[in-house]
Formats: structure tokens, C-alpha cells, sequence
């Protein structure tokens, strides 16, 4: 009798760990535990057996029974689970490999602005801001520019309204900084400007940083040291850099400098025209008159501004010949820097 009940209990456990669904538990339970089922016959035929068996046979049966019910509830519990999970919706398969999540990072642009702005305050030179919708006073006027200037014509600038406009470039912080501020000044002012102007190498916006030192007795080999180191940290020591006497109407003397072309290493080609130079920065010492503008004695000061196209820099330093690239927001293009 009692091996009778041990093999019972063995075929209810295998049938309940094989069974896939509630109903099939609900047929084990009546199989097993029902009013006809197997344990329930041998309760009923304890009756028949021996005085002293009679207790040992019913307080296993007991024990064999609870751990039958035990057994499907927890399986039950188990397959509602699954019910619920996702192995069961339709349609998913969970041996694909999961979506992998993309991580962003800054634009090849502010991370070249940023490296150019570091390697300025290591020498000492302070972060400005300015508006870039800019009043023609501080974007031409007060730099010295006059209303003859070509480069007030409408077909250059983003005019807002007659004396409101976008900045063509970053110099009006020049003024703004002076007129707050008293000498010495040590800034660069990164920034957006903005020019009706579209080609491989212009786009309508675009990023200068400006620079201006003021103080007694700055000349300007003080600049061509100050932008020779530059040129040393942004690109390779051995880049050659030139000095081209220019004009701006805020700066006397004036000059453009260039870098030595790294798309084709000054041989010539589509990037550099074909001159084997990249125009990237124009400076010059602070014009008298504008310092006259911003209540500084150009007896007593002199100073030096200098101005840099970021995109030309960018371009040289990750080798792309098109402007128009940084701002397609291709994101093949993108995630490569
Ligand atoms: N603002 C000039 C430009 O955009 C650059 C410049 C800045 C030149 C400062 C001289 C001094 O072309």
C-alpha cells in the first residue's frame, strides 16, 4: 500500500512539472486529488486494512496529498506567469538581438570652438558673449565702418530693420567689452555670425572667435605671437602659418593670416582655390577711432583684435572639403568625429 502511494505521488509530480497549460492541471487535479481520483480511492479504502496499518497509511496519504496540491498551485502560479510574459506575445521572438541605444556627442563644430577657446584661456584671455541680433551702432558703426561700406550692402548682410541686423561678425563684442569694461582686457567672444553668402566654403551661418587685448604698450608683435602660437596648438607644429598685410576699417595696421593648406599641403586644390593658403583669421591693432568710440585714450592704450572662421579650422583639422557638411545633419557624416 505505501508503495502504491510513493508511485502515485511520483506520476502526479512528472505529469505536473510536463504540464504546459492551466487546463491540464485543472485534469491532473481531478485525476489525482478528484472525488474518483486515485489518492481519494485509497482514502476510502483505508477502512479495509489492519488497525495498526491504518494510521501510518492515512498520515502519508495526508502528507502525499497536500504536497499534490501544493505542487499544481505552484505550477499554476508559474504558467500564469509565462501567460503574461513576453515569451508568449505574438509575434516576438526573444533570440533577436536587443536595439542598441545611440549615444550623442557635441558637433564636430563646438568641439573645435571649445579646443580654440581652451587654448586661449590657457594664455590668460577670458570668455565674452554679445547678442546676435546686433544693432548697426555696435556691428558697424562704432568699429569704424562706414555707411558707405560695402560691407553694409543688403546682398552681405541679414538686415532686421534699419538700424537692427544679424552680426556679420563677432567684433561688436569688441565694443561692448570696452565700453564695460576699463584695460587691461584679455577676452575671446565665440559666437555665431551671419552673412548672405552660400558656397563649398561659406554657409548664410557661421562661427567666429574674436579676440581683444588692450592694455599699455601691446604691439603687434605681440599679436603675431599670441595667433603663431595658436596656429602651433590647433594644428602641427611644422604647419606654416603667413602674415598678408590687409584693411579692416577697426584695425591699423591690418592682416589676414593663413594657413598652409593640409587638404593638399600647399600644393593647390579645390579648398584653398587653388593657392595652397587657407585664409583664418583676420587681425589687426585697435583702430584709434574706435577706441575714441568706447572712451579709451589711444594716447594712453593700444591693443590688438583678431578674428577666426572656426568652420576653416574645422575643415582643415578633419580634412573636409565641403562647409555645407556640418550642417546637413547627415548623421553618417556626423558620427564619424
Ligand atoms: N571681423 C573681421 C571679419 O569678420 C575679422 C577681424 C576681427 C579683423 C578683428 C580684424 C580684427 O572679417
Amino acid at each position: 500500500m505505501e508503495n502504491q502511494l510513493r508511485d502515485i505521488e511520483k506520476e502526479a509530480m512528472e505529469a505536473i512539472e510536463k504540464a504546459s497549460d492551466p487546463k491540464s492541471l485543472e485534469g491532473l487535479k481531478i485525476k489525482f486529488l478528484g472525488r474518483k481520483g486515485r489518492l481519494t480511492s485509497i482514502l476510502k479504502s483505508l477502512g479495509g486494512l489492519p488497525k495498526e496499518q491504518r494510521p501510518i497509511v492515512g498520515k502519508l496519504s495526508n502528507e502525499i496529498k497536500a504536497r499534490i496540491e501544493k505542487a499544481i498551485g505552484e505550477r499554476m502560479e508559474a504558467l500564469k506567469g509565462l501567460a503574461s510574459g513576453p515569451e508568449l506575445i505574438k509575434g516576438f521572438d526573444p533570440s533577436l538581438p536587443g536595439r542598441r541605444l545611440h549615444l550623442g556627442h557635441l558637433h564636430p563644430i563646438t568641439k573645435i570652438l571649445n579646443e580654440v577657446c581652451h587654448v586661449f584661456e590657457k594664455m590668460g584671455f577670458s570668455v565674452a558673449q554679445g547678442p546676435e541680433i546686433e544693432l548697426d551702432f555696435y556691428n558697424f558703426e562704432a568699429l569704424n565702418i562706414p555707411p558707405d561700406h560695402p560691407a553694409r550692402d543688403m546682398q552681405d548682410t541679414f538686415y532686421v530693420d534699419d538700424k537692427v541686423l544679424l552680426r556679420t561678425h563677432t567684433s561688436p563684442i569688441q565694443i561692448r567689452t570696452m565700453e564695460k569694461m576699463a584695460p587691461p582686457i584679455r577676452i575671446i567672444a565665440p559666437g555665431k555670425v551671419y552673412r548672405c553668402d552660400s558656397d563649398v566654403t561659406h554657409t548664410p551661418m557661421f562661427h567666429q572667435v574674436e579676440g581683444l587685448m588692450v592694455d599699455k604698450e601691446v604691439s603687434f608683435s605681440h599679436l603675431k605671437g599670441i595667433l603663431t602660437h595658436f596656429a602651433q596648438e590647433i594644428f602641427d607644429r611644422d604647419t606654416a602659418v603667413r602674415f598678408r598685410p590687409s584693411f579692416f576699417p577697426f584695425t591699423e595696421p591690418s592682416a589676414e593670416i593663413d594657413i598652409q593648406c593640409v587638404m593638399c599641403r600647399g600644393k593647390g586644390c579645390r579648398v584653398c582655390s587653388q593657392t595652397g593658403w587657407i585664409e583664418v583669421l583676420g587681425a589687426g591693432l585697435v583702430h584709434p577711432a574706435v577706441f575714441r568710440y568706447v572712451d579709451i585714450d589711444p594716447q594712453q592704450y593700444s591693443g590688438f583684435a583678431f578674428g577666426l572662421g572656426i568652420e576653416r579650422i574645422a575643415m582643415l583639422r578633419y580634412g573636409i572639403d565641403d562647409i555645407r557638411l556640418f550642417y546637413d545633419n547627415d548623421l553618417r557624416f556626423l558620427k564619424q568625429f
